[in-house]
């Protein structure tokens, strides 16, 4: 195989053969071929497109070069969420122990925050002891055990991505929905699922902005993941605003505990039960959506959700009742009498980036004690003076966060329209 060939193929607008994927692919992964090589392949992918039968092919290669967990046959369907990523998304705290009291299995690899969005395992390594650097055989163990395990992708999972993420990001070829669809699969398909639920959010504060690039993406992620044999679905979601109340760590750890003990925000309720309904029905655990749905309020109401969450932290080494730290919080006003228009939540994601509780350079520590709470939501009336939202953070580290959480409200005179919170595809 001559790269030269595929990549003079693709670039022409051709269909690529699996074996060319594959040799590709795996050239690259082993070194034989360079980076600049495979630069010119995913730029031609960016321009040209693949069909669903190459972007399945592709996932499968990258897949496939590296670990994937080993299941014994039988036993409960292993599930999972992903999202692609927003502000204050802390569904996959409430989601994992939900499903699991449910009689699924969740072997749940995340991530940490990209960009301005936050990453689940940030989040829960504010609380005291919790490891997200579980090896495969010991996430396999805890699922096994408790239901549900919430680790980070171990070197071994899918170098390919590793690899090609890396180069993609420096060669402006990451918006590719062939790329993305692949890159996210990969990684998912090698927990071994039986069924997988896509979170495709759009808005503001999301990856896509516009409900038809998420439309798009959504459907390859689904047409993709039918094609390799496991149940997909997905459903779009709004992200115009941050869903929940708190962004940041710890205080959206606080949140997921609130709403497992019945006291969360409906949105964030909302979605989670939206989400949790596709799994349910997809394995077969639930004839409906109307049935699923009373299964999962019913792991909140009995409290049997948040036990799960507790025996899973502490499967993992944390402790969820030991003390979470906060900082200190200070108002930001409103400066003007109005309806609240827009929320700029990828500002708010900046903010709280600006309070170090998200990386500006790879490698940064993080303060897991600062964060956000939005006191308003769209489309509510606000007077001069009234408290907008409210920023934990040690009171010389305020300013910069102050000055983008103030920019990220606009106002208008006549209420506006809230759009639909989920929509399915
Ligand atoms: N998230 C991923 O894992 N990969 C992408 O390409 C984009 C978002």
């Amino acid at each position: 195989m001559n790269p030269v060939w595929l990549i003079a193929k693709k670039r022409d607008g051709e269909v690529l053969a699996d074996a060319e994927i594959g040799a590709f692919i795996s050239g690259y992964v082993a070194g034989s071929i360079p980076d600049y090589q495979m630069s010119a392949l995913a730029m031609a992918i960016y321009l040209q497109g693949m069909s669903v039968a190459e972007t399945a092919s592709l996932t499968q290669h990258m897949l496939a070069s590296g670990a994937t967990f080993q299941w014994p046959r039988g036993g409960p369907p292993k599930v999972d969420k992903h999202s692609t990523g927003g502000i204050g998304d802390k569904v996959s705290i409430l989601l994992a122990p939900m499903l699991a009291c449910c009689g699924l299995r969740v072997p749940m690899i995340s991530g940490r925050g990209l960009g301005a969005t936050g990453g689940t395992l940030d989040k829960l390594e504010s609380i005291p002891g919790y490891r997200t650097d579980l090896s495969l055989a010991e996430m396999r163990e805890v699922v096994e055990a408790v239901g549900c395990a919430i680790s980070g992708a171990t070197a071994d999972i899918v170098p390919a991505d590793r690899k090609l993420y890396a180069l993609r990001d420096v060669t402006a070829t990451v918006p590719s929905i062939p790329l993305i669809t692949a890159s996210i699969l990969s990684k998912k398909l090698a927990e071994g699922l039986d069924a997988l639920v896509l979170d495709v959010k759009f808005g503001s504060g999301a990856f896509m902005k516009s409900t038809e690039d998420a439309c798009a993406l959504a459907q390859s992620l689904v047409h993709t993941g039918t094609q390799m044999g496991v149940e997909t679905t997905a459903l779009l979601t709004d992200m115009n605003q941050p869903l929940g109340r708190m962004v940041g760590n710890a205080v959206e750890v606080n949140e997921s505990v609130a709403t497992l003990q019945g006291s969360g925000p409906p949105d964030l309720m909302e979605v989670t039960l939206a989400l949790g309904v596709e799994l349910l029905v997809s394995t077969g655990y639930a004839k409906t959506r109307e049935s699923g749905r009373i299964q999962l309020q019913k792991t909140v109401d009995t409290g049997a959700a948040y036990e799960k969450l507790a025996e899973m932290v502490a499967a993992q080494g944390g402790d969820l009742a030991a003390p979470r730290a906060v900082a200190p919080g200070t108002e930001i006003l409103a400066t003007q009498r109005g309806y609240v228009a827009s929320v700029d939540a990828e500002q708010l994601g900046q903010a709280v980036i600006a309070l170090r509780g998200g990386r500006q350079q790879l490698g940064d520590a993080l303060d897991y004690s600062t964060g956000i709470e939005m006191l308003v939501q769209l489309g509510e009336k606000v007077d001069v003076g009234q408290p907008l939202a409210r920023i934990f953070a040690p009171i010389t580290s305020r300013e910069e966060a102050t000055r983008r959480v103030a920019a990220a409200f606009s106002y208008c005179d006549e209420q506006p329209n809230a759009g639909p919170l989920v929509v399915s595809l």
